[in-house]
């Protein structure tokens, strides 16, 4: 047992070549301190609550037999102990306000504080689901805003604004297409999606009944027409590409793919997670997409990951607009009307698939979104594209000697540069260089991930990097590289400067402990 309260492990840092360092008597290393768990730091003589005793005069049976027969085990914890541990713990939490977090496809940028301060306001934040229309006209005048945002940016006229994520548009998208294909009597078994899309397009159109087809990529990284164009048919309902693609490319193809689509009666739907390489330059309703979810996770700066809530407006063709899902607000008579079911008159959405989600959708993404793209401005989001694909060219193009970059031969990236683990020393692997950038102060970015490429890694590093953190991050990942290279036998074990070293993540993965037990 450690002397610490804190509960390092008196073990770290061990010897090796790399972590070699002088021992600490209570195993905690410098002002950084790791935590036990709760319970095992709690007792239950502690409290840091004064609760009334019980009511003497309170009937006996009013829990009807279901009280409780034995102390809840909950662990006690002084208001110090309290705020400390959870103090400990949020200091070993990576963050984007920490420093880079290059993870490819996942769009980790800065999220402004004007956003936050907009999105805290009572009359947003306090809203309820079920208030009168009358008393929310300034929340339903900021979800109708968005909305036209979106569709004004994506050149399509019609949007859906209650998904709650990517993946959740994209069932919305899909169910769309699948009401404009019952309305004209047409039903269609395939998705076709090419090996290029998000992992969540073959998984969304499977969820939906679908047969999904896979359509191979050329040698560049991009979708195969000559495959595609074989196989397009009267059983295919769409063809769910993601643009710019998670090879980090744009599908040139794209009209073509679109006519291709159109001409055989089905619908082309585009995963738009990615559009933070393309806002404010390109429509995606000018290259014939049907269908495009947009994350306001990524693109337009609201917080995500760690399972905070994410939010993934869809945006529809004029053949997709009629069958979006309800609710939907409406500006009628200077006010903002939310529809809420298919047979409310004269509203244009008679046939409506139906409902996605409870209520209207996330009201404080919804803020920040709206908050973010007012203060950016049109112009403003045309920069944001533009200095995204810049960095993440500068990347690439600082790395393409120290790591093999499987595409650089075709044109420059959109926002994300892809690597991969060709050319490491016999037994060394993406995952061991992914884990000694921990060791160098960075969050590692996505491994393994696109799957067309072995060993990929997958960095996005987003606009709202300096070049001095690029180029700290890039001296950082060439040094890796070069070792990997080498063989150096530290990074088989890195990392060696974290809390934890190198986890046994199959097992984490496979037998999660979840609850706790006295062991
Ligand atoms: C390209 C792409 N499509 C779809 C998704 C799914 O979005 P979500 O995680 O919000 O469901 C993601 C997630 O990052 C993505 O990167």
């Amino acid at each position: 047992m450690s002397l610490n309260q804190s509960g390092w492990r008196p073990e770290a840092p061990v010897g090796d070549s790399r972590g070699q360092g002088a021992q600490t008597a209570t195993g905690n290393r410098a002002l950084m301190l790791e935590e036990r768990l709760i319970f095992e730091i709690g007792s239950s003589e502690s409290c840091g609550v004064d609760l009334p005793a019980p009511d003497p005069a309170a009937p006996p049976a009013r829990l009807g037999g279901l009280e409780r027969a034995a102390p809840a085990g909950l662990p006690g914890l002084s208001e110090p102990e309290a705020v400390r541990h959870y103090t400990r713990l949020s200091r070993q939490n990576y963050a984007i306000d920490l420093g880079l977090f290059p993870l490819g496809s996942c769009t980790m940028k800065h999220n402004p504080r004007l956003n936050e301060k907009v999105a805290r306001m009572p009359g947003f934040a306090d809203v309820h689901p079920l208030a009168p229309q009358g008393a929310i006209q300034g929340a339903l005048a900021v979800i109708h805003e968005l909305g036209e945002w979106l569709k004004a940016l994506t050149g399509m006229p019609g949007v859906a604004m209650s998904p709650k994520a990517g993946a959740h548009g994209e069932l919305c998208g899909l169910l769309a297409i699948r009401a404009a294909l019952d309305a004209r009597d047409d039903p269609r078994e395939v998705v076709l999606v090419p090996t290029s899309a998000h992992g969540t397009n073959p998984a969304t159109a499977a969820f939906c009944g679908y047969r999904v087809e896979e359509i191979g990529a050329t040698a560049d990284g991009r979708v195969d027409m000559t495959a595609l164009e074989a196989r397009i048919g009267p059983d295919v309902a769409a063809l769910m590409i993601t643009n710019p693609n998670t090879c980090g490319l744009f599908e040139r193809d794209i009209h073509r793919m679109a006519e291709a689509i159109h001409a055989a009666g089905g619908f082309l739907y585009c995963d738009g997670a990615n559009f933070n390489a393309i806002v404010g330059r390109v429509r995606p309703g000018d290259l014939g997409v049907d269908a495009m979810h947009i994350n306001l996770h990524k693109t337009f700066s609201t917080p995500h990951g760690g399972g905070g809530p994410g939010s993934g407006p869809v945006v529809f063709s004029e053949a997709l607009a009629p069958f979006a899902p309800l609710p939907a607000v409406r500006l009628a008579d200077g006010r903002f009307h939310l529809v809420e079911e298919e047979t409310q008159a004269d509203h244009g959405h008679g046939q409506s698939f139906g409902r996605l989600a409870a209520f209207h959708g996330q009201m404080g993404m919804f803020t920040r979104a709206l908050a973010y793209i007012l203060s950016h401005g049109a112009d403003g989001l045309a920069q944001v594209s533009g200095d995204a694909v810049l960095n993440a060219n500068y990347i690439l193009r600082c790395l393409e000697r120290e790591l093999d970059a499987p595409f650089v031969a075709s044109g420059p990236c959109m926002h994300e540069a892809l690597f991969s683990d060709k050319g490491f020393a016999e037994g060394f692997s993406t995952l061991d260089l992914a884990k000694a950038l921990i060791d160098e102060g960075f969050h590692p970015m996505t491994m393994y991930f696109p799957l067309v490429v072995h060993g990929a890694m997958l960095v996005e590093p987003t606009e709202t990097e300096s070049k001095a953190a690029l180029d700290q991050f890039i001296t950082a990942l060439a040094s890796l590289a070069r070792r990997a290279r080498e063989g150096d036998p530290a990074l088989k074990s890195a990392p060696h400067f974290a809390p934890r070293r190198r986890l046994d993540e199959t097992l984490a993965a496979r037998k999660p402990r979840l609850v706790w037990s006295e062991e």
